[in-house]
């Protein structure tokens, strides 16, 4: 136990969701991306997760319990348990603790909303929290650039959920500033369209994914398409940074579109193949082309890994989109379910002690 160590205490941090606009699909080495992705984190969709320590005396593993949704988890306990394990030549400290980690999200699990991402990075901002209590401050950016690693080794996605606003994760042709280790903001300005951007969760099926993320990760080292589909993500990335700072919403439209369907495309062209959308996802995207085109209203759509449609839209069109939604695409959704979401700020530290 080191001088500034305190002997037990908590931590809590509230963190976002992601919605990926351009798409993370395939990893090599230890988490690492095979291209750049770049995500608007969210402001509804949370993970709200507590670190409690206690100090005990040292062990060899990392000594934990693991709640999720205020119930024990032991599924939720091996996976977070190897993850801290790994971490012990970094973190020495976390072995001098009994540690109770109370993790819960305030959206379903396994709704094709990214828990992972909210969760690792609400994890990763606590560890870099118990951090500071053991060897002392951080320097701000140090400290979410490395909680921003420590979440891409939980779930590569959650690299993105340590900051609010527009994020890419992954090195980018032609610049310095991003990384394959951990995610940044973007770098460039935003045009005002899309400062406050909406994302409309409408949830069409609540089910565990037949096929995980992980999984179809791995389908992709042998995809015959890889190596276009990787340099397609680059290009779309480095154009998307342009979209963002000019306000092109014709062009966003038809890159958003192309990396939700080319993301789906690739499940079904993998070996095995395998489908995660429904017939209401194609029928919900089908309502949304039409409303675009009779309407004049620039709204679009993304997928997540699951059958689950993210409708995005600008702000100043809220009401008649609402209006849409409630009145064409709630009839699609599981139980009439759907989030209102935009984009967020960041992670909130809400607790310490
Ligand atoms: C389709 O981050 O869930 O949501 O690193 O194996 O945990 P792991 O994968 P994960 O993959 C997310 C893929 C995606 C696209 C994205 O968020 O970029």
């Amino acid at each position: 136990m080191s001088q500034n160590s305190k002997v037990k205490g908590k931590i809590s941090w509230q963190s976002p969701s992601n919605i990926a606009l351009i798409k993370y699909w395939g990893k090599h080495g230890n988490q690492l991306p095979c291209n750049p992705s770049l995500s608007m984190s969210l402001k509804l969709s949370v993970t709200t997760t507590s670190l409690s320590y206690n100090y005990k005396e040292k062990g060899k593993n990392v000594d934990l319990e693991f709640l999720f949704n205020g119930k024990r988890s032991k599924q939720f306990e091996k996976r977070v348990g190897n993850y801290l394990n790994n971490l012990l030549k970094e973190y020495p400290y976390l072995v001098d603790y009994h540690l109770i980690i109370d993790s819960s999200n305030n959206f379903p699990h396994s709704s094709g909303i990214a828990s992972s991402a909210s969760a690792f990075s609400a994890l990763a901002l606590c560890i870099m929290s118990l951090k500071e209590i053991c060897l002392g401050d951080i320097d701000r950016k140090e400290f979410f650039q490395e909680a921003s690693n420590l979440a891409r080794l939980g779930s590569g996605s959650a690299s993105r959920s340590v900051y609010g606003g527009y994020t890419i994760w992954g090195k980018v042709e032609g610049s310095t500033h991003y990384s394959d280790d951990y995610a940044s903001l973007l770098k460039s300005t935003i045009h005002p369209v899309f400062q406050t951007f909406y994302d409309a969760i409408l949830i069409v099926s609540g089910e565990n994914k037949k096929v995980g993320s992980s999984a179809g990760h791995s389908l992709m080292e042998k995809h015959p398409f890889a190596k276009s589909r990787y340099q397609q993500a680059m290009n779309h990335t480095i154009e998307m940074i342009d979209v963002l700072e000019t306000g092109d919403m014709d062009r966003f439209i038809e890159i958003i579109e192309n990396e939700a369907l080319t993301l789906h495309g690739l499940m079904m062209s993998s070996d095995p193949g395998y489908i995660l959308i429904k017939s209401e996802t194609i029928e919900i995207i089908e309502r949304i082309r039409n409303f675009r085109q009779t309407q004049k209203i620039p709204i679009t759509f993304t997928l997540d890994a699951g059958p689950n449609v993210h409708v995005l839209y600008p702000e100043s069109y809220r009401k008649e989109v609402i209006k849409f939604i409630e009145d064409e695409l709630v009839v699609l959704c599981n139980a009439g379910q759907w989030i209102n979401d935009s984009t967020g700020k960041g992670p909130k530290l809400l607790n310490i002690q």
